[in-house]
């Protein structure tokens, strides 16, 4: 029988540009067996560049072509980012012709280093550590700035410090909040330069909503003051607390292992069939903890930040998990059953 034509399906839009945002927000009915909240996974997997950090390339360059600190064909564009950042500026950079210098260090995968030279983004490796847990973080921002100083019209959209980094994530949550009619009890956000959850916290003031917002960290991560300690999972969590951190950033953390991590995407392929980054499964993985205390009509949004195609030689690499965790297969499959 012919399906009817989906009413108000979205026409073209101009550029690839156009296609980022208006993420689909889905049902997810089988991660909880039992009778539990309902819980809406938002896929930002699907922008363009594969990740919620298209939104913040696009706000920080955009507000700075907008201003004049960055003039297409002339300027070059400087940051940090081993992963989805440097991924989304790359794209954007390609897009306005503007040059782009992606400092990176040792731990960025082959993957992404092949996305960001296909989109023609030139690399600049760090190779000393900040401190023998493997953070580059420090080193990175160092040379940024040595590389600010040397290169002409060189621009850092500093995401740790941009308020156009959170400006750009508002637009996550008002997705959410208009697709579930304003009722967004629980929010679940991965944290790393904190852009995400400052735009979802931002919107949530500003439009009176009661949500409830649960930052979702990486165990040894110094965003919410604890000691770091060797993380193996990269996208959320960050040896350094970002200016766009505030006291009541959040309502809860939850701080989530890189066992568990894994344990979370392993379930969500699992049960609901998505192949998600390691933050989703961090995601996961803390409302999985918090399910037993929300009430059955609670409506519980959970931002997914990545894809997992990034991740099939550790996440999703079965040598890899038995290296690093030994056996732990009966984890996702209790889980799912219990
Ligand atoms: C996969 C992934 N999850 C979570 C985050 C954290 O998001 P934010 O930097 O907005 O706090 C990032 C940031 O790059 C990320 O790439």
């Amino acid at each position: 029988m012919p399906q009817p034509e989906p009413v108000g399906a979205p026409g073209p839009v101009a550029g690839v540009l156009g296609a980022v945002g208006r993420t689909p927000l889905v049902r997810l009915e089988r991660l909880s067996p039992g009778p539990s909240a309902r819980l809406y996974a938002k896929l930002e997997s699907l922008n363009p560049g594969g990740s919620m950090k298209d939104r913040a390339a696009i706000g920080m360059v955009q507000g700075a072509i907008a201003s004049g600190e960055l003039v297409p064909g002339r300027s070059t564009v400087v940051e940090s980012s081993s992963g989805n950042l440097g991924i989304g500026l790359a794209q954007v950079c390609r897009w306005y012709d503007l040059r782009f210098i992606c400092v990176i260090d040792p731990k960025t995968t082959a993957q992404n280093i092949g996305i960001l030279t296909a989109y023609g983004a030139e690399l600049d490796t760090v190779t000393e550590p900040d401190n023998d847990l493997g953070d580059y973080l420090s080193a990175r921002i160092k040379r940024v700035r040595e590389l600010v100083l040397t290169v002409p019209d060189a621009y850092w959209p500093n995401q740790y410090a941009n308020l156009l980094n959170a400006r750009a994530q508002e637009t996550v949550m008002r997705e959410i909040s208009e697709a579930l009619d304003g009722r967004v009890d629980y929010l679940f956000v991965a944290t790393g330069s904190c852009g995400t959850i400052h735009g979802c916290m931002r919107y949530i003031a500003e439009h009176g909503l009661r949500t409830r917002v649960v930052a979702v960290d990486a165990e040894g991560s110094a965003i919410f003051g604890a000691a770091p300690c060797r993380r193996l999972i990269p996208g959320h969590g960050a040896a350094i607390r970002s200016a766009l951190y505030y006291d009541g950033i959040a309502d809860s953390v939850t701080r989530v292992s890189d066992q568990d991590c894994v344990v979370g995407c392993r379930r969500l392929v699992g049960t609901e069939a998505i192949l998600s980054g390691g933050s989703s499964g961090a995601v996961v993985s803390a409302v999985t903890q918090w399910l037993p205390r929300l009430p059955e009509d609670a409506n519980c949004a959970l931002i997914l930040p990545d894809r997992g195609e990034r991740y099939l030689d550790t996440i999703y690499s079965d040598a890899w998990v038995f290296e690093k965790f030994g056996d732990i297969r009966h984890l996702w499959k209790e889980q799912a059953a219990c």
